[in-house]
């Protein structure tokens, strides 16, 4: 049996959708000789540190009563720099001014010789090859399958599947929030701010929806796998971005009425980044409603493959999240 110790640095969504799937899978991993053991959890208020593991279930039960799952005032850093595991999970929120906390968290997790695995997509569009280069200088795994897409294993797709295969472009809807907009607008011929207001109330958008409206969170995801995929240094900043706050009902009906769609498309390919609403024929695989993301991929062998899924929430985002952790736990 390959135990592998683990600390979760953010306890949010994320991080506690982390600690259901791995107490609701832990039992099948150890069937394939891996067992997860979560030996530090830190939010903002402090952390619970156990080298002989953690309950989840009480960790999960104490965050959701007390509001905190802190036991010690131990911080993140004294998580990553001095209990011994092998995976630090970042899920603290996405910074892209400064890209903190998660910058320095994963700084410290790379200094430490400890593997990265991640959702926090702002340290990734700003300093992507900076921290591939700290990974690669402390012969260390930096797995980011979740920054983009949530639960839709768009990277594992790439170097894994179509390993071999030179990527030509990508495409795709990578915000959910914005999806949801267009569609509730296009299905219900409703002006932007009334839909805007319904997502908020359920949740979908965040009280300041600036990021994802303005498609600055999908030119970062861009970011992300551009750099990832060809190799690009790019920061968000790059990107040729123009959000959805200008489109009205009766654009999206002029649309419709010639059988398209409008969407929040971002593309990648022959060095150009761009996020921009376009016109997508209704039948195009591109065409995916809700708060659906999806991605498609033009290659060289394979031609073009497109998937789609979950772009957000707490369990589907795990999903990543694990796959990264198995992956590492299977390849170190
Ligand atoms: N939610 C999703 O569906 C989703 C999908 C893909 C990617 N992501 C990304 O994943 C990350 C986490 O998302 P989330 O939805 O879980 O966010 P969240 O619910 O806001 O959780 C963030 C967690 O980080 C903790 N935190 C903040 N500052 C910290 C610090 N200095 N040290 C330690 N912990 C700190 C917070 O503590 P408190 O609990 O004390 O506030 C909270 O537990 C974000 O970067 C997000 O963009 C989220």
């Amino acid at each position: 049996m390959k135990t592998v110790r683990l600390s979760l640095i953010g306890f949010g969504a994320v991080g506690q959708g982390v600690a259901q799937a791995i107490l609701q899978k832990k039992e099948i991993l150890k069937g394939q000789g891996i067992d997860l053991c979560v030996v530090g959890i830190s939010d903002s208020k402090g952390s619970e540190i156990n080298a002989r593991g953690i309950d989840l279930k009480s960790a999960l039960l104490r965050k959701k009563q007390k509001g905190t799952v802190a036991k010690s005032n131990d911080s993140a850093f004294d998580i990553i720099r001095n209990v011994e595991h092998e995976i630090v999970v970042e899920a603290t929120p996405t910074n892209i001014k400064n890209g903190e906390p998660g910058l320095s968290n994963m700084s410290a997790a790379f200094n430490s010789g400890r593997h990265v695995v991640t959702s926090n997509k702002g340290p990734l569009a700003l300093c992507f090859s900076q921290l591939k280069e700290a990974a690669e200088d402390n012969g260390v795994f930096f797995r980011y399958e979740a920054t983009v897409g949530g639960a839709v294993p768009i990277f594992n797709l790439i170097h894994e599947s179509l390993a071999g295969n030179r990527v030509i472009g990508i495409e795709g809807i990578l915000n959910g929030t914005t999806n949801y907009i267009l569609t509730r607008m296009e299905q219900e011929r409703l002006p932007y701010e009334l839909v805007l207001k319904e997502a908020q109330e359920l949740g979908i958008a965040e009280t300041d929806p600036t990021y994802d409206v303005e498609g600055i969170d999908s030119a970062c995801k861009l970011v992300i796998l551009a750099n990832s995929v060809f190799g690009q240094a790019a920061t968000y900043r790059d990107v040729e971005v123009t959000g959805i706050t200008k489109i009205t009902p009766e654009a999206l009906e002029l649309a419709s009425k010639n059988n398209y769609v409008v969407k929040l498309i971002c593309e990648a390919g022959n060095g150009t980044l761009t996020v921009a609403p376009r016109l997508v024929p209704k039948k195009h695989p591109l065409a995916v409603g809700g708060t659906l993301n999806v991605a498609s991929i033009l290659t060289d062998l394979a031609g073009r493959i497109t998937i789609s899924g979950k772009g957000a929430g707490s369990i589907e985002t795990a999903s990543s999240i694990l796959s990264d952790i198995l992956y590492i736990a299977r390849n170190s």
